[in-house]
This record gives structure tokens, sequence and C-alpha cells, in this order.
């Protein structure tokens, strides 16, 4: 069988606490794995270190022991090359949309964005931003407006619609839908579903939300006391 996608192995996290060398653990030794294809979640209660997941796989935060890989690769000895190429292919969709979105710039100019970083090659960069709008059920008007101008629903689902511009094989999803009507919540989850049917795409979905990741997913992972297991029934959901 091939490496995962991703993998985290035996990670653990703390943060430095207000007193000089005191460290609050968030989790310990926690595991996980994603292959091509799969939609795998994790779930848990506010607060049990799922953002903090996502953004170790970026380096945005250190860890204090164990090794995340992409393709059986350690990330902290990746080459350049090799780094910028899984940043295309795999997104992102963080948490709060509205960092997502550089405040002063038109939504058009953030869309465009990364179609320039990774020299992506279209007859028309309009037409493409716009087919990913339609699939999210988005108006090509909103790409004259700025962000405090939409809602967060629709900045979520802009922030979907960008990811897909590069064609990635794998979608980081940290509630990415919190924001929506169930209907059009719906809606994206059938899309994200068929982007995995047809395309092969990978989907790590963050949430609390317990009927969303047992609708979507083919494996799930839950929080419990700081460790991560694949038993959701002892797992305490907040979104009830
Ligand atoms: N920079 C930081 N310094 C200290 N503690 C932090 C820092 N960032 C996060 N934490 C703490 O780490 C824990 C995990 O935070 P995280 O944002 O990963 O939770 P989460 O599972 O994503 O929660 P939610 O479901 O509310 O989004 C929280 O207790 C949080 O207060
Ligand atoms: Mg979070």
């Amino acid at each position: 069988m091939s490496a995962p996608l991703i993998e985290f192995a035996q990670v653990t996290k703390s943060f430095a606490g207000p007193l000089t060398r005191s460290r609050h653990q968030v989790f310990a030794n926690v595991s996980f794995t994603v292959h091509e294809g799969e939609i795998v979640s994790l779930f848990g209660p506010s607060g049990c270190g799922k953002s903090t997941l996502l953004r170790m796989f970026y380096q945005l935060t250190s860890w204090d022991s164990g090794r995340i890989t992409y393709q059986g690769t350690d990330i902290t000895s990746l080459p350049k090359s090799a780094r910028r190429e899984m940043h295309r292919a795999v997104q992102v969709v963080f948490q709060d949309p509205r960092n997502a979105f550089n405040p002063r710039w038109l939504i058009r100019r953030s869309m465009a964005e990364p179609l320039k970083l990774f020299k992506i090659v279209t007859t028309n960069h309009q037409t493409l931003i716009g087919e990913k709008l339609a699939l999210l059920g988005l108006e090509d008007g909103l790409l004259d407006r700025r962000p405090h101008q939409l809602s967060g629903g629709q900045l979520q689902r802009l922030a979907l619609a960008r990811c897909l511009l590069v064609s990635p094989r794998c979608l980081l999803l940290d509630e990415a839908s919190s924001m929506l009507d169930l209907s059009v919540q719906a809606r994206m989850m059938e899309l994200v579903k068929s982007l995995r049917t047809d395309e092969g795409i990978s989907v790590l979905l963050i949430s609390h939300d317990r009927d969303l990741v047992q609708a979507m997913s083919d494996r799930i992972y839950s929080f419990h006391d700081g460790t991560l297991s694949t038993d959701i029934a002892h797992t305490s959901d907040s979104s009830k």
C-alpha cells in the first residue's frame, strides 16, 4: 500500500502558560492518516485542538514531539520546491473566513492570487473563477465587493471556490460550512463528495457537528480528554 497522503504520528502539543516554564498540554500522541480519495473527519468539542493540527501542517505553529508527513516525507525536511507543490496540492479553508481575504482588496483580486502564485495556465482566469463560483451557488457580482461587504457564509464559500482554482488533491476544511444554512451546507457537502468521486480528491473535514461528520466520512477520529481515537461514541458533542 502506498504512503498516506498525510500522516500525523504520535504528535503532542503544548502551549506556554502564563507562568514561567509552565506548559498547557492540548493533546498527546495524536495519530491519524488521510489516504488518496478518502474523506476523513476530525471531530471534537471546542478547544480540543482541531485547528491547531491544521496550523501545524502549515508549520504556523510548532509541536513538542511526533512526526507529520506528506506522501511519506517529513514535512519539516521537504525541499523548497516540494513544499511549494504540497501547498498547491493541499488546500485549506481555515476556520475564520474573514481572515482569509485581504480586507483592502476586491474579492476579484484575492481570488486571482493563487492562480498567479502557482502560475496556473488558463485561457481566461475570470472564466475559471466564474465556474468555481457557480459550483458553490455564488454570483460573479460578488467579485467586485470587499470582504466587509459579504456575509460570513459567502466568504466561506468563496474560500472553498478559491481552493478549487488550483486543482488540489486534498482539501482541509476547518468548520468550512459552519456559517451556512442547512440547504447551502448540503450543497457544499454534495460538491465535496462529488470532487472525491469524480476527481479522487481527499478531504480532511474538521467539525464539532456529529451529524455532518457521520454523513460525510469514510473514517472519523474523535478527540476525548486530549487524545484522539476512532471511537466517536464516547465523545461529547458541543453542538448539541
Ligand atoms: N497561541 C496559543 N497560545 C496558547 N494557547 C493556545 C494558542 N492557540 C490555541 N490555544 C489553545 O489551544 C487549544 C486548542 O485550540 P484550537 O483552536 O485548536 O481548538 P479547536 O478544537 O479548533 O476549537 P473550536 O472547535 O472552537 O474551533 C485551546 O484551548 C486554545 O485556547
Ligand atoms: Mg477550531
